[in-house]
């Protein structure tokens, strides 16, 4: 990746490869809400620090991987090695005949640079290797828009999951110096759409697609900081 950013500017605001940070309780939350095959390989091809793949693994998923355009934490034994999701270029694992995605796609930065639909791009590279489903997580806000209503009509998701708890997803590179207060303050609210390449997508009497909306309950309560910290 010799030429390209890995690191923040000094004076950028947003990551260049929007390396955001959910933390594993919000795919617990998907777990808990959507039959997930246990037999399909799960791969999150924008793993960052492998949150989603630990979180399928500590649910009981055996084959879950992850793999990233950079190795942010290289010595998880989940990750898989450094990969571009975007490119021409396959690995073996996404020839897979039983295939699922799990991720939280980067949203509009590569490199530094704003790319404009990129976690449609993203999501419809996802489409084209999973034989089975295909869950992004994204901002409540994305479901509306003149230029993905393609996508929504040609590639009907089978539901979205909003998230009614608000996770937080502070900057991967400033965790550690944000330290106990990195997870505080969710600003956004986000859901997870899923696409099913085994199902037909819903249709109404005149034929036209569309996809159920369900509702993830926030977690109980947690009293303490230290309580949510052990919980994420
Ligand atoms: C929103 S973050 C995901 C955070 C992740 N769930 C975690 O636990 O850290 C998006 C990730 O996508 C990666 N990414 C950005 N562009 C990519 C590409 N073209 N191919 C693969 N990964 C990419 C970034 O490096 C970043 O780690």
């Amino acid at each position: 990746m010799s030429g390209e950013l890995t690191a923040r500017p000094k004076d950028s605001k947003r990551h260049p490869w929007d390396w955001y940070v959910e933390e594993q309780w919000v795919t617990h939350r998907l777990v808990d809400v959507l039959d997930l095959e246990p037999d399909v390989t799960y791969l999150d091809p924008c793993c960052g620090q492998l949150h989603i793949p630990q979180a399928l693994a500590d649910r009981g998923f055996p084959q879950v991987y992850g793999t990233d355009i950079f190795a942010r934490n290289p010595a998880h034994r989940l990750f898989l090695g450094e990969h571009n999701f975007l490119g021409e270029q396959r690995h073996l694992l996404e020839a897979s005949n039983r295939l699922s995605i799990i991720m939280n796609p980067p949203f509009s930065y590569q490199n530094g640079k704003l790319v404009r639909g990129l976690a449609e791009k993203i999501i419809r590279q996802a489409l084209s290797i999973a034989t089975h489903k295909v869950c992004a997580l994204l901002p409540l806000k994305w479901l509306a828009s003149e230029g993905r209503y393609r996508l929504f009509t040609d590639e009907t998701p089978v539901g979205v999951w909003i998230l009614c708890e608000r996770p937080s997803m502070p900057p991967g590179d400033m965790i550690e110096q944000l330290g106990d207060n990195a997870y505080d303050h969710g600003k956004i609210d986000y859901m997870w759409v899923v696409w099913d390449k085994q199902r037909e997508a819903a249709r109404d009497s005149r034929g036209t697609p569309f996809a159920p909306t369900f509702w993830i309950p926030p977690r109980d309560k947690i009293a303490t900081k230290a309580e949510r910290k052990m919980a994420a």
